[in-house]
């Protein structure tokens, strides 16, 4: 029965394309070289959508209207008067897009599961969820992980996540049956394993072999393949990017068009932080908007040596280059961020991946997925401000387009030119040790309009990480950009963002990136939480959020024509917006100090008290020295017998360290527990340490738990700060409910509690050193908030080891 649903499914897709319209033009994954016959101006400048685009879109625009009409209709036929819907109709119908959130396999379920919620093919979806949404949506756009679910469904013409479900299996090498690893893929049965680790050395070695550049990004993107086109041959190596331009669904506009984020490693570095240029991979096209490219190249033709857009040699038009696996590759490429850890025993791994995969292949980057010739070369879009090194360099050298903190594909959609109302965003990223989101994703897209690099793009204000935490804002659905009004100072009026962090409904979703293998049990399970994250439980928790999110999607629509706003409306935003409250406005959090201490009480009742016993200070009050020893009072356990955390150190949101203490004696004590520590992981602290770096421009680097290793007691940060002599007073010290507790005291003092001072309002930004000695004994732990620093998703060495693991388990 499953062989013969894989059967039918293969038949299906490779039925896709017509004989005609080609596949690779080698049968294989090597380019081919071809007459161009005179084609010229293969890149353009950018500033505007692609022409196809637009014939594209004049398909797409009537279906999408209808959908978006058929779906406001439905969500709003409760009101006590909705005729602002065809109010809305009269001038145009909105346009929405929909952003799948990177974070690995863990990313591409429950951005897989939100899909599923906005899918009238799926049951229940009309009743329950957002059922149509989807098919109003003009585009979906991925990374990293979500590049796996956007690629997956428009590759296989546009397929549900529904039959997905119904074709899922273990073992039987069906779409995402991730029940063995991409470093094992037959499990048990190395045949099966051998067969594919054989068939993509091939493949990359007939690559090489035709005279292009490859690396480990090949094989990668290769053995990804295998799971998003198990019914094509050796996973897709001979299917184009460019090919679904000749798919029915998306030629006639019935399905949206899909874009996916990569990023270029700037010439001379070793990876991309958020100052990096990205690149935007749509069907037709591979270009940037951004200021250091500003144009666009033929996706089709990309491989081809050009000098300001022209065949270098007019018969040797390269076609065949773009493969899906190695396009999509380029969005998740995760080989660069073990490569770059600077472990010996990772880079040990990377040169096995290299000698098995690569054979005797030299590259020139093992660790991106390299696009040679730059199909930029010779161009002269770029602004002088951002210089020449992106058009002049022979390689773009591209990794995961989350590297530098973007994990949710939001640009693509903010452009100017695409003239969207409203986005609805996953945000599963790995922020917290917890693997939670806390806003960094959506935070790094909202600074990076002010760089430079981003001087073209606008997205809605969204606040600090602790008013994250402190409002909740990571626990329910939350909308940035409610107000046009208040966006007039960006660079435009971007689209009202609608915001579905991952939270646990039906199954703690927090699962590592470095999860390769997940049961069918576990798929649906994620993909099931992913729905209910998306419709808020089913409609449970508010019967009303399906109008509500209409309500976003008409937004723009009835400020620009100046409509009445309905009263249902009215209470939707109050519920969702957020309406620029930060953390600090908060006045249920207080904090008083004595000058020896500080205690803090926090929303829900938790206090801590953070105690200095040295103090240094003098003219310069830029140096503070101090012990502490710090006391949670667990207000909760006596009913929930709960656990407190704090987190403490200062800086987490920005990528430092964070303090977790764990009130280890409430049981016993039940009121009351002192803390004190331990430095659990100092081992990975040490070796992490130099990864550190933060986005803030008056912070240094941070060095992780130094005296660990002799002391386990140690830890030491650098952290910016306002001046704030005492390291105690106020601003530093305020904690902040993260409103996640279940009964537990969850205490987030944001970097305060060990009397550091940071974050605090006044004006006058300084260094402040903060030197931490914790006692000696026992329940603290240091964790590395690696993440929010780099943001694919990975904390410390500890998931990595496990790779390390499985790889020598196979090899
Ligand atoms: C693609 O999907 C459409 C819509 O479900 C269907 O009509 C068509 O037959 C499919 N094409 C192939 C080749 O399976
Ligand atoms: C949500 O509704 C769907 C469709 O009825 C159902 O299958 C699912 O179990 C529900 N989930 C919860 C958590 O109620
Ligand atoms: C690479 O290895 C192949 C056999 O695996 C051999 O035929 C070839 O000569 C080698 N090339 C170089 C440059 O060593
Ligand atoms: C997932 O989250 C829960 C609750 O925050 C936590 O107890 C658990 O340790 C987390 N799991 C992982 C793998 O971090
Ligand atoms: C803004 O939001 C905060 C927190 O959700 C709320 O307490 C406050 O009343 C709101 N203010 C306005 C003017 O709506
Ligand atoms: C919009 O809101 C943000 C956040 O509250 C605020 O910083 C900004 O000044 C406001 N801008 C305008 C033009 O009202
Ligand atoms: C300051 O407050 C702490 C904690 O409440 C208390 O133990 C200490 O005695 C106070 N010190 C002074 C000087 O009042
Ligand atoms: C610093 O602490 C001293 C007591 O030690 C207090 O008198 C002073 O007001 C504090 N200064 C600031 C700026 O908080
Ligand atoms: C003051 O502190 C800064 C920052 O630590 C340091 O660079 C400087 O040398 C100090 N100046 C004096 C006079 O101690
Ligand atoms: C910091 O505050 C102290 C005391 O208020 C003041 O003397 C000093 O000039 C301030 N330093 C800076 C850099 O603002
Ligand atoms: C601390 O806050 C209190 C109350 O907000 C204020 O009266 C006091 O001046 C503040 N002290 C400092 C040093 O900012
Ligand atoms: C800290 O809390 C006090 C008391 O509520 C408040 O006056 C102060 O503005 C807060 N400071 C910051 C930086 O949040």
């Amino acid at each position: 029965m499953t062989q013969l649903q894989s059967l039918l499914a293969s038949v299906s897709v490779l039925s896709l394309l017509s004989v005609a319209d080609a596949w690779s033009p080698t049968n294989s994954y090597a380019p081919a070289k071809v007459e161009c016959n005179g084609k010229t101006g293969l890149t353009r400048e950018g500033g505007k959508i692609s022409d196809a685009e637009t014939s594209w879109l004049a398909k797409r625009d009537p279906v999408t209207s209808a959908a978006l009409k058929s779906f406001l209709d439905r969500v709003t036929s409760n009101f006590a008067d909705n005729s602002i819907v065809e109010q809305i109709f009269s001038q145009g119908a909105p346009k929405a897009g929909y952003a799948a959130c990177g974070g690995g396999y863990r990313g591409m379920l429950l951005d897989a599961g939100t899909a599923a919620a906005m899918d009238e093919r799926t049951p229940g979806a009309n009743e329950y969820g957002l059922g149509g949404l989807l098919q109003g949506i003009t585009y979906i756009t991925g990374v990293s992980g979500g590049a796996f679910y956007t690629s997956t469904v428009a590759y296989n013409n546009w397929t549900s996540v529904q039959d997905i479900i119904s074709q899922m299996n273990d073992g039987d090498h069906s779409i995402w049956d991730l029940s063995n690893s991409p470093l094992n893929p037959g499990g048990s049965d190395t045949d099966y394993t051998n067969q594919v680790f054989a068939d993509v050395q091939t493949a990359v070695q007939a690559k090489h072999d035709a005279g292009f550049k490859v690396s480990l990004g090949d094989a990668y993107g290769l053995i990804c393949g295998y799971y998003m086109y198990p019914s094509l041959p050796q996973g897709g190596a001979t299917y184009q990017w460019s090919d679904i331009q000749e798919v029915d669904a998306f030629k006639n506009g019935e399905m949206p068009m899909l874009m996916e984020v990569t990023a270029i490693v700037p010439p001379g570095e070793k990876t991309a932080g958020l100052d990096a240029t990205t690149i935007e991979l749509n069907p037709f096209e591979f270009g940037s908007w951004e200021p250091s490219i500003n144009a666009f190249s033929d996706m089709k033709y990309l491989g081809t040596e050009l000098s300001n857009g022209n065949p270098v040699n007019d018969d040797e038009c390269v076609l065949g280059f773009d493969n899906v696996n190695f396009i999509t590759g380029a969005s998740t490429d995760v080989i660069n961020y073990i490569a770059t850890q600077g472990n010996a025993v990772y880079t040990s791994m990377i040169s096995q991946f290299q000698t098995k995969f690569l054979g005797n292949i030299t590259t020139e980057s093992v660790d991106t997925n390299i696009v040679s010739p730059n199909p930029f070369k010779g161009t002269s879009y770029y602004s002088a401000s951002q210089g020449d090194s992106l058009v002049e360099t022979e390689n773009l050298r591209l990794v995961d387009g989350g590297y530098g903190g973007q994990v949710i594909p939001l640009t693509p959609l903010m452009r100017q030119e695409r003239n969207l109302d409203v986005v609805i965003a996953t945000d599963n990223s790995y922020d917290t040790p917890e693997i939670w989101p806390n806003g960094h994703s959506i935070i790094s897209t909202y600074t990076r309009q002010f760089h430079d690099i981003g001087k073209t793009d606008a997205f809605p204000y969204v606040p600090d990480t602790e008013t994250f935490a402190a409002l909740g804002l990571t626990e329910t659905p939350t909308f940035f950009g409610c107000d046009s009004s208040n966006l007039t100072d960006l660079a435009y009026i971007p689209p009202l963002v609608v915001y579905l962090p991952n939270r646990m409904y039906s199954y703690s979703s927090n699962i590592s990136t470095y999860t390769f293998t997940y049961t069918k049990e576990e798929r649906l399970a994620m993909i099931q939480n992913g729905f209910e994250i998306a419709t808020r439980n089913n409609m449970t928790d508010d019967s009303e959020f399906a109008s509500c999110i209409g309500c976003a999607v008409m937004r723009r629509k009835q400020e620009q024509l100046g409509l009445e706003w309905p009263s249902e409306c009215e209470q939707c935003f109050e519920r969702y917006c957020w309406n620029g409250t930060l953390a600090s406005d908060l006045t249920s959090i207080s904090s008083s100090t004595n000058g020896s201490s500080t205690t803090t009480t926090t929303q829900d009742d938790a206090s801590y008290t953070t105690e200095l016993t040295t103090l240094t200070s003098g003219e310069n009050f830029s140096t503070i020295h101090f012990e502490t020893s710090t006391t949670i009072t667990c207000h909760e356990c006596e009913e929930a017998q709960a656990t407190a955390t704090a987190e403490v150190c200062g800086e987490c949101e920005e990528g430092q360290v964070t303090t977790t203490i764990e009130c280890e004696e409430c049981e016993e004590a039940e009121t009351q527990a002192t803390v004190t520590a331990e430095c659990e992981e100092c081992e990975e602290a040490q070796a992490n340490s130099h990864h550190y770096t933060t986005t803030t421009s008056m912070t240094t680097t941070t060095e992780a738990c130094e005296e660990c290793e002799e002391a386990k007691a140690t830890a030491t940060s650098t952290s910016n700060s306002n001046n704030n002599s005492n390291g105690s007073s106020n601003g530093s010290s305020n904690g902040s409910s993260n409103g996640s507790s279940s009964g537990s005291s969850n205490v987030s003092s944001n970097g305060s509690s060990n009397g550091s001072s940071n974050k605090a309002s006044s004006s006058v930004p300084t260094i402040l050193q903060v030197t931490t000695a914790l006692p000696t004994s026992s329940a603290f732990s240091i964790v590395l908030n690696e993440n929010a620093g780099n943001n694919v998703g990975v904390t410390t060495g500890l998931t990595l080891l496990a790779i390390v693991g499985a790889f020598f388990g196979f090899m």
